[in-house]
C-alpha cells in the first residue's frame, strides 16, 4: 500500500482512549461527570497524544448496566448533557486531531425502552416482534448466562402476556429481534444518526450475540439469512455514509472463530479486541514466562490488510480469563487476585493493573511498554495513564469504574459534590487521589503520566507497530519477549523482560547487515555487527525499543 493509501486507514496505528462521561469530570457539581466536563478536559487528552476517543454509552438509561441498557438510541442522558454537547465535544476533539467513536449497543435495549414497553403491553402490539418471545416454558439455560451472579436463565417470564422474552445479559435488557426488518432499519438509523453528528465509527457491543439467531423460530432464521451477511451489510452501510468510519467489535472468541468477524475481504468488523492475547499476557506476567503470550501472538491469524487488532490490558468490564483453561486461570487468580472479593463471575478479576502488580512502577511500565509495542492498535481505559487503582468495595464491575483522579483533593477533583453524592466512590487502598492524580504527575517528568505520554508519542511515530510484519526473535531467556515489527524496510525491535532478574539478551537482529539500531527511548545508536549477536542488557522488568534502519536512511 502506498503512503497515500495508508493515510486512509487511520485506525491501523491509532491510539484509542476509552472513557465513561459519567466518571470523567463533573462540571456542575451534581456528582455525575458530564459532557461539558469532558469538553473542559479535552486538552488533557490532546496532550496525552491519543488519536481516538471511545465514548462509553451516554444515551438515556435507567443505568441497570452502566448505560448499556438504553431507552433511546437517538438521545443523550439528561444527567450528562444534550445532543448539542455531544456535537460540541466531537468538534473540539476533531480540532485537536482526535476522532470520536461511540458505543453501539443494539443487541438489546433497556426494558424501559418505549419499544419494549409497547411490546410487553400486548401480544398484538406492533412492537411485539421487535423482541424475541416464546410461549412454552424455556429449557434450563443457566449455564449460558453472562452474569451468573444475577441471572439464572436467558428467558424471563413476562407476567402481563404470559410469555417469556430472551435476554443475553440482565433480565432488564431484552434482546432485539434482528430478524425483524423494522429492527434492522432502526439499527441503520442509529448508525446514520451518530455518523451524521460526526462520530468516526462505533465500538460495537457484544457482536456475536448481536448477530446470533438463538431463540428465533425456524422461519425467522431462514428469513434473516446468514448472520455474517448481516454484519457485512452494517459495515457497508456505515462506509457508504462515511468512508473512513470503523466498527471496532467486542468479540471474545477463540481466534479461529473471531477471524470470521473480520470478513473474508475485511468487509465486516474493521477492528477487534485481542481478548486471547490479553488473557495470555496475564498468564505470562503471572509466570514471568513469555511463552503463553508468544504462543497467542503466533496463533493470531493473519488478517486482511485494512483490518486491525485492538490490543489492551484492561477495560471497563471484569478482567476476563474465560479463554484460559481452569488451571491457568487459577494461576492468574493466585498471582493477581487471590481473594474472593477480587474475583468475579468465577472467570475474572475486578481489579486494575497497578494494584495487581502491588504498585511496582517498573513492572507496570514494562507492561504498558509491551502493550504499545505489540502489533496492533492500543486501547487504554481512562486512568490507566496515571496508574489508577480500584475500589474493591464497589459492587461487581463498578470496582474499576471509579471517578477520574485529577487532583489530591476531596473527590480527586472530579466533582465538588459531597462524597456521598458521587456517581461512584473513589478508588482506595493506596491508589486513591492522594497517591495518584493528574496534577501531581503533570509536573513530574518521572511520573507514570509522563511515561505513558512518551509511550503514546513513540507509538505514533513507529508505524511499523500498526502496519508491520510481526516476528518473534528467538533468544534464550524464558522471561524475555523479543519481537520485531517490520515495515517498508525498517523495523521496531522490542525486548521486554517479564521477570524480576536482570538479563543479558543475545539478539540476532534479523536482516542486520549494514543496519543501525537506534534506542527509541534512550536515544543512543549503534551499528549492528551482522556476524554476531547484539547483546541487550535489561534490568528486572526492563524494556527497550530499538529501531533498525539502513545506515543511509535519513528518516529518524
Ligand atoms: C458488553 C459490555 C458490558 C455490558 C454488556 C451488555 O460486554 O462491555 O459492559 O454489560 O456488553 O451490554
Amino acid at each position: 500500500m502506498s503512503q497515500v493509501e495508508n493515510s486512509n486507514l487511520w485506525w491501523k496505528n491509532a491510539v484509542l482512549y476509552c472513557l465513561d462521561v459519567e466518571t470523567f469530570f463533573d462540571s456542575d457539581g451534581d456528582g455525575i461527570g458530564d459532557l461539558p466536563g469532558l469538553h473542559e478536559q479535552i486538552d488533557y487528552l490532546a496532550e496525552l497524544g491519543i488519536t481516538c476517543l471511545w465514548l462509553m454509552p451516554f444515551y438515556p438509561t435507567p443505568n441497570r448496566d452502566d448505560g448499556y441498557d438504553i431507552t433511546d438510541h437517538f438521545g443523550v442522558d439528561s444527567r450528562l448533557g444534550s445532543i448539542g454537547d455531544v456535537v460540541e465535544l466531537i468538534r473540539a476533539a476533531n480540532n485537536r486531531g482526535i476522532r470520536v467513536i461511540a458505543d453501539l449497543v443494539v443487541n438489546h435495549t433497556s426494558e424501559q425502552h418505549p419499544w419494549f414497553q409497547a411490546a410487553r403491553s400486548s401480544k398484538d402490539s406492533p412492537f411485539r416482534d421487535f423482541y424475541i418471545w416464546r410461549s412454552d416454558p424455556p429449557p434450563d439455560t443457566s449455564a449460558e448466562v453472562v452474569f451468573p451472579d444475577q441471572e439464572g436463565s436467558l428467558w424471563e417470564l413476562d407476567e402481563q402476556t404470559g410469555e417469556w422474552y430472551f435476554h443475553r445479559f440482565y433480565k432488564q435488557q431484552p434482546d432485539l429481534n434482528i430478524a425483524n426488518p423494522k429492527v434492522r432499519d432502526e439499527i441503520l438509523k442509529v448508525i446514520g444518526f451518530w455518523l451524521q453528528l460526526g462520530v468516526s465509527g462505533f465500538r460495537v457491543d457484544a457482536v456475536p450475540f448481536l448477530i446470533e439467531t438463538t431463540g428465533l423460530t425456524a422461519d425467522a432464521i431462514s428469513g434473516f439469512g446468514e448472520p455474517h451477511d448481516y454484519l457485512r451489510s452494517l459495515r457497508s452501510f456505515l462506509n457508504q455514509r462515511n468512508g473512513e468510519a470503523i466498527l471496532l467489535g467486542e468479540v471474545n472468541l477463540a481466534y479461529q472463530h473471531q477471524l470470521k468477524f473480520f470478513g473474508s475481504d475485511g468487509d465486516e468488523l474493521s477492528m477487534m479486541f485481542d481478548f486471547v492475547g490479553m488473557q495470555n499476557l496475564y498468564l505470562s506476567l503471572a509466570r514471568a514466562d513469555s511463552e503463553p503470550v508468544v504462543n497467542a501472538l503466533k496463533q493470531r491469524p493473519s488478517i486482511p490488510a485494512q483490518s486491525q487488532w485492538a490490543t489492551f490490558v484492561r477495560n471497563h468490564d471484569e478482567l476476563t480469563l474465560d479463554k484460559l483453561p481452569p488451571s491457568q486461570r487459577e494461576e492468574v487468580f493466585d498471582a493477581f487476585g487471590p481473594e474472593k472479593r477480587m474475583q468475579l463471575y468465577g472467570r475474572g478479576l475486578k481489579r486494575r493493573l497497578p494494584p495487581m502488580l502491588d504498585g511496582d512502577p517498573q513492572r507496570l511500565r514494562m507492561v504498558y511498554s509491551l502493550l504499545f509495542s505489540l502489533p496492533g492498535t492500543p486501547v487504554i481505559f481512562y486512568g490507566e495513564e496515571i496508574g489508577m487503582g480500584e475500589n474493591l468495595k464497589a459492587e461487581g464491575r463498578s470496582a474499576v469504574r471509579t471517578p477520574m483522579q485529577w487532583t489530591s483533593e476531596k473527590n480527586g477533583g472530579f466533582s465538588t459534590a459531597p462524597a456521598n453524592r458521587l456517581h461512584a466512590a473513589m478508588a482506595t487502598d493506596g491508589f486513591g487521589p492522594a497517591e495518584v492524580n493528574v496534577v501531581a504527575q503533570r509536573s513530574d517528568p518521572g511520573s507514570m503520566l509522563a511515561f505513558v505520554t512518551r509511550l503514546i508519542h513513540r507509538y505514533r511515530d513507529c508505524p511499523e507497530l500498526g502496519w508491520g510484519q510481526f516476528e518473534v526473535i528467538d533468544q534464550p531467556h524464558r522471561a524475555v519477549l523479543a519481537h520485531s515489527c517490520t515495515w517498508q524496510g525498517r523495523a521496531v525491535i522490542a525486548v521486554h523482560n517479564l521477570g524480576p532478574d536482570a538479563v543479558k539478551v543475545p539478539l540476532q537482529v534479523p536482516d542486520a547487515a549494514g543496519q543501525v539500531l537506534h534506542d527509541l527511548f534512550g536515544g543512543e545508536s549503534c551499528e549492528v555487527d551482522a556476524s554476531s549477536a547484539t547483546e541487550i542488557e535489561l534490568e528486572g522488568y526492563g524494556y527497550r525499543w530499538l529501531r533498525r534502519y539502513r545506515k543511509d536512511d535519513r528518516r529518524i
